[in-house]
């Protein structure tokens, strides 16, 4: 595995010697990529799955910024995007791109989105921008779920990052207590000292120390408890597509 920060990338390439500026050849040189450039790889490898005259579902965080960035190139050739956040949607409209109501939308091809940690099976914890619940609405409308994530995001197991839980503010201690029974360690998202809201006024409950052997299962038992909006595990309907961004390239999964 290779760091959360800076992953380290072989090119040969041509070099401009420091003190003469006379170019000159390193047969094997070594880049420095960071996590931010492995999220532009995926962004930009996420493009070919853009369909021409079609609606896009687009999700949230750095990620899903940089794909937007992306996304902007060819926006007279879409017919608009659906946003998974209020952020999202500001970024969309901010480099020219249509956001469309989801109420006037009946289908879309692909929903492209980042994730918090992903499955070699293809199952996600998403929300660590606080957009769980709307990220998962838009993605049960598209086709397909194409993930876009540099490479620290693959795991075996989910669990280390702490899950997402989407709640009703006044049942925000109910719940966290039936999270507690789970075996987790359940805690209320702060901002600024104050309770996180999201873009759908309710607070998030981050459970800490899950170790989530079934994901489609935790799903399901979560989202049945009483009060709970969303949780962040993307896995009864989890990627069809991941473009994971490692040191060697952009890899593809497909599940
Ligand atoms: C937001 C999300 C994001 O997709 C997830 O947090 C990954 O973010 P980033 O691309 O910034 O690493 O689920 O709710």
């Amino acid at each position: 595995m290779f760091s959360h920060f800076a992953a380290t990338r072989f090119f040969d390439c041509a070099a401009i010697h420091y003190n003469t500026g006379i170019p000159y050849s390193h047969p094997i040189s070594q880049i420095i990529m960071t996590q931010d450039e492995l999220k532009q790889e995926v962004a930009r490898a996420a493009m070919q799955y853009v369909v021409e005259n079609e609606i896009i579902g687009v999700g949230t965080g750095s990620t899903a910024n940089f794909f937007i960035d992306e996304l902007a190139k060819m926006k007279d050739r879409i017919k608009g995007a659906v946003a998974s956040s209020e952020a999202t949607a500001a970024r969309l409209r901010s480099h020219g791109i249509q956001v469309l109501d989801l109420n006037q939308v009946t289908s879309m091809p692909v929903y492209i989105d980042g994730a918090d940690e992903i499955t070699p099976q293809g199952a996600m914890i998403k929300g660590g921008g606080a957009a769980l619940t709307r990220e998962k609405i838009v993605a049960s409308v598209a086709a397909k779920f194409i993930c876009i994530a540099d490479g620290s995001k693959l795991v075996d197991l989910l669990g280390k990052f702490p899950l997402p839980v989407e709640v009703i503010p006044m049942a925000s201690a109910v719940v966290a207590r039936k999270l507690a029974e789970l075996g987790g360690e359940p805690r209320l998202r702060l901002k600024d000292g104050q309770a996180l809201l999201t873009d759908n006024g309710n607070v998030i409950i981050d459970v800490h120390g899950l170790q989530i052997a079934d994901p489609a299962a935790m799903e399901a038992a979560i989202n049945n408890i009483v009060g709970v909006v969303t949780v962040g595990l993307f896995a009864r309907q989890g990627a069809d597509v991941c473009l994971l961004g490692t040191p060697e390239g952009v890899k593809t999964l497909a599940f």
